[in-house]
Parts: structure tokens; sequence; C-alpha cells
């Protein structure tokens, strides 16, 4: 594995060795065993969207294992005024140990990793967020133990989130059920390949369906950012896709509930269901650590 730009170029293999790292730097972190893996290495950190968790625990995550992080936002960086992902890709390897990026088209990422000779790690951009996806498989299998025959549920939007989390619960061999209103599904090669896995994979418009007897319940904003201007449609269009008491009662009586975050409470999820699910805050946490091992894992 050289670079982590979407979840689908992960084999199970290499899905379930970050986990197992992970696992074990969190545990390391908790009994105050520390880590030099990356000592003397650079990471530099391109944002041209806004960002509390990823920027945090990339930060975080470089110090405790020995290296440093830079914060690089693309207002004050020459890519904010025209100069070619090509250059930029070239240049910043000749200084950087690992680059990761949070932007708005896959393609920038795909062509930062192309050009450039340090691993790139994607941070987010419109179709895929597999930092948070790592995140999420990690949390999911510590509480529940495994993730193989559980069922998955996402409700919502056909975004980002949705698009890597198909990709990395069917790897995983759990069965995906989405449900999103119509006009609003997954990216459309996401949904071909899901379609490879039968009866693992489904998608429907309506909620209690792809909810009933979930063991994870899966949701996020109905506006991604860089969707603000839609916010007033968007908040139509997704009315009723929203994960509360009611939806739960149809899912497993031990259901786990996961978002992202930042969360819009009263839209996508209630207020209730947020408080009465810490795992969200669990969820949240484990991006440091699962983040930690794709650091390891690519810049050791
Ligand atoms: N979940 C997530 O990526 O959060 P930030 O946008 O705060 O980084
Ligand atoms: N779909 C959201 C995820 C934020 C972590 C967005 O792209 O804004």
């Amino acid at each position: 594995m050289k670079h982590l730009l979407k979840m689908s170029d992960l084999t199970a293999k290499e899905i379930t060795g970050i986990l197992n790292l992970a696992d074990q730097l969190k545990y390391d972190r908790k009994h105050g065993i520390p880590h030099t893996y990356l000592q003397g290495k650079t990471l530099g950190m391109i944002f041209q969207k806004a960002s509390t968790r990823t920027r945090v625990s990339f930060e975080v995550g470089m110090y405790q294992l020995g290296g440093s992080a830079l914060f690089l936002s693309s207002h004050d960086l020459q890519i904010g005024r025209g100069e070619p992902i090509e250059d930029t890709a070239r240049v910043l390897s000749r200084y950087l140990d690992g680059i990761m990026i949070r932007t708005y088209k896959q393609q920038e990422v795909e062509d930062l990793a192309r050009f450039g000779s340090v691993p790139v790690i994607n941070g987010l951009t419109d179709y895929a967020h597999p930092c948070q996806v790592l995140a999420d498989l990690m949390t999911v299998r510590e509480h529940k133990g495994a993730l193989e025959g559980l069922k998955f549920c996402y409700v919502g939007d056909g975004n980002n989130m949705a698009n890597s989390l198909i990709a990395g619960c069917l790897t995983m061999g759990m069965k995906v059920s989405i449900a999103c209103p119509k006009g609003f599904e997954p990216a459309h090669d996401v949904l071909e390949a899901a379609k490879k896995h039968g009866d693992m994979f489904h998608l429907t418009h309506n909620i209690y369906e792809a909810a009933d007897e979930a063991d994870v319940v899966y949701t996020d904003v109905w506006a991604s950012m860089g969707q603000e201007s839609e916010a007033i449609t968007r908040r139509k269009a997704f009315k009723g896709y929203q994960v509360n008491d009611d939806l739960l009662k149809v899912a497993a009586h031990d259901v786990m509930v996961l978002h992202c975050l930042p969360a819009h409470r009263g839209e996508e999820i209630t207020a209730e269901v947020i408080d009465e699910h810490g795992e969200i805050y669990d969820q949240a946490e484990n991006r440091l650590h699962a983040q930690k091992a794709v650091l390891v894992t690519l810049m050791k």
C-alpha cells in the first residue's frame, strides 16, 4: 500500500492490518507507551475546505509518533492561484515525507499521488472520505467484536461518506443497505461495484426497509461542504430521511448509531439519538488512532 486515495483501492487484508495496528496504538496511548516511528518525518496537510477532526487528529497523530505536521491552507499556497498540481506534487515531495489533502475533486488527489514521490492521503474529497471509514470500521469492530456478517445501514445523501462506506463495508464482508431520496444516489461506479456483491448490497428509498434489523445505522449531513447554496432545496428533498427513535425501533435491539460529524441536530439525526449514542464520540476519537496506523503504514 503506497497511498490512501479511496476505500475501493484497499483489500480486506490491508484494512484488517490497519485496524489491528490502530487498536494497538490506541492501547499503547492509553497505557503511556510512547512511539517514535516517524521521528524526523514531516506530513504536509493541504486544506481547501474546513476541518476540525481531520486537521487536529492528523496534527496530534504526527506529534505522538515523533514527527511533525504542517498545516497548508490553499488560500496561502500557490495552488490557490492556479499552480498546477503536477508542480505542487513534485516540489512538495522534495520537502515532505507525506501529504494529506482535503479538496473537492478526487482527480486532484489521484494526480498528487501520480506526480509526487511521497505517500498521499485523501483527507476528504467530494467523492471519498477513506480516513473516516477506517475509523468507522475500527469503532464497529471495537463495539461488536467482528465485522463480517453485520448489517450496516446508511440513511441520507449518497455522498462521499456513502461512497466510501459502501466500498469499505462490503470489502469487510458486511451487508450494506442504503436509503436515499431519488436523485441522491451514491456514485455510479460505486453502485456498479456494489452490485457485484449480489444480495449483500441493497439500495432503497425506504428508510425503514434499510434499517430493518440493522446492527449499525449511519447518517451524514444533507448538504456537504461546497453545497451550502443548495441547503434549502436539499432540506426539502431529504425530509423524512432522519435517524430518530422511531426509525431505530426497527433496527437490532443493540444497534450502534454512527455519524462522521459535524452533525445538524434536527435534520439528518435528532439531538436525542446523538445524546443516547456515545459511540459517535468513540468514532471521532478513533480518527486519531486509525490515522496514526495509516501514517505508520505509509511513512515508516
Ligand atoms: N468527520 C470529519 O472529517 O470531520 P472534519 O470535517 O471536522 O475534519
Ligand atoms: N459529507 C460531509 C462529510 C464531512 C466530514 C462533507 O463532505 O461535508
